[in-house]
């Protein structure tokens, strides 16, 4: 447990982070300020039902929708992304972040071969293509692609849905990147490639010592993969803990509920249960806590006082108005 508490230096800090819609129409408030770090070489898992901001907070770290509004601070270690031109952010894109997105044929174009797509960041930085493209091979077979060298001038529909994913690894790792994000990269995928592809994330984390924001809707799939997890409901992080801690003692009724949700070999399928009705939209956010009405436990306070960010014992924090598991 002491290993868990150890303060890393940060390599990623998300400090007080905003997300609207831009003005225009009325303004909506996607994320409301979000704060979150991931350290060198630790592996933080971002979790939340459909809707609740993960995906507009993992491509805000990139500025990847011109169209929102972005507030706060966005560090990657001494670097203020926010305060990049576009060119140096695009520079950045293709080395020091790494990115993995849920459809692996979206982030392909399928008109290009493979070896093309996957030594592209190392040419963009001035690489001879040989070199290149032998480099490419070597980080396709890292990843378990047969005879990868053979393979550089297939185009992405020759390959199937989990080596495409893996081609997409391969595009996100070639520049060897500080943090890779990767959002939801194995939800497209059938149940037996999401294990291959799980198991080779967890692989490529530890032997890089790559730090990694992993984002999903399943619980299940963090628990053998993930240092820590955030918990994010209707743009707020709700609960932020060592993984093992948040499994065995949930602080957040969010939280709780969404484990008792996931599927266990020890529970009879009849007694697993589902959080009653949904998250709201940003537009109607609730004011006081967002999950209230929600809540089986909630109090008066929680419909009109929002609560504060307060440290746990096992070195995470929570933002809940009933006292349990504070610091002090
Ligand atoms: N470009 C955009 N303009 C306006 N609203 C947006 C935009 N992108 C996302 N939203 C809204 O922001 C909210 C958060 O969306 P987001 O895609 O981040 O959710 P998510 O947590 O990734 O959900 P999922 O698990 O379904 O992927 C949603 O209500 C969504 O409709
Ligand atoms: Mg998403």
């Amino acid at each position: 447990m002491t290993t868990e508490v150890v303060q890393r230096t940060a390599l990623l800090r998300i400090s007080g982070l905003t997300i609207d819609t831009e003005p225009g129409g009325t303004s909506v408030r996607l994320v409301d300020g979000v704060d979150l770090t991931v350290a060198a070489g630790e592996r933080v898992a971002l979790v939340g039902e459909s809707g609740s901001g993960k995906s507009v907070t993992a491509r805000a770290l990139m500025r990847l929708d011109g169209s929102l509004a972005i507030g706060g601070s966005i560090r990657l270690g001494d670097t203020e992304i926010l305060a990049q031109t576009e060119r140096r952010l695009a520079a950045i894109r293709g080395s020091r972040i790494g990115m993995v997105f849920q459809d692996p044929m979206g982030a392909l174009d399928p008109l290009q071969t493979i070896g093309a797509q996957v030594s592209e960041p190392l040419r963009q930085r001035g690489v001879r293509k040989k070199d290149a493209l032998r480099r490419a091979a070597e980080v396709l077979s890292e990843l378990g692609v047969a005879r990868a060298h053979e393979r550089l001038g297939a185009y992405p529909h020759e390959f199937s849905g989990g080596m495409r994913q893996r081609v997409v690894l391969a595009m996100a790792l070639i520049g060897e990147p500080e943090i890779l994000i990767a959002d939801e990269p194995t939800t497209a995928l059938d149940v037996r490639v999401q294990q291959q592809v799980l198991n080779l994330l967890d692989e490529v984390t530890r032997e890089r010592g790559l730090g990694l924001l992993l984002i999903t809707h399943d619980l299940g799939v963090v628990a053998g993969l993930a240092d820590r997890v955030a918990v994010m409901y209707s743009g707020r992080i709700v609960e932020d803990r060592p993984v093992r801690a948040l499994f065995a003692d949930p602080l957040h009724p969010y939280t709780a509920g969404l484990l008792a949700a996931v599927p266990r070999l020890d529970v009879q399928l009849a007694r697993m249960t589902t959080i009653p009705g949904a998250p709201p939209s940003p537009a109607l956010r609730p004011a006081g806590c967002p999950f209230h009405p929600r809540c089986p436990v909630a109090m008066d306070r929680c419909a009109s006082e929002t609560p504060s960010m307060t440290a746990t014992a096992d070195g995470g924090r929570r933002a809940c108005h009933l006292d349990r598991g504070s610091r002090n």
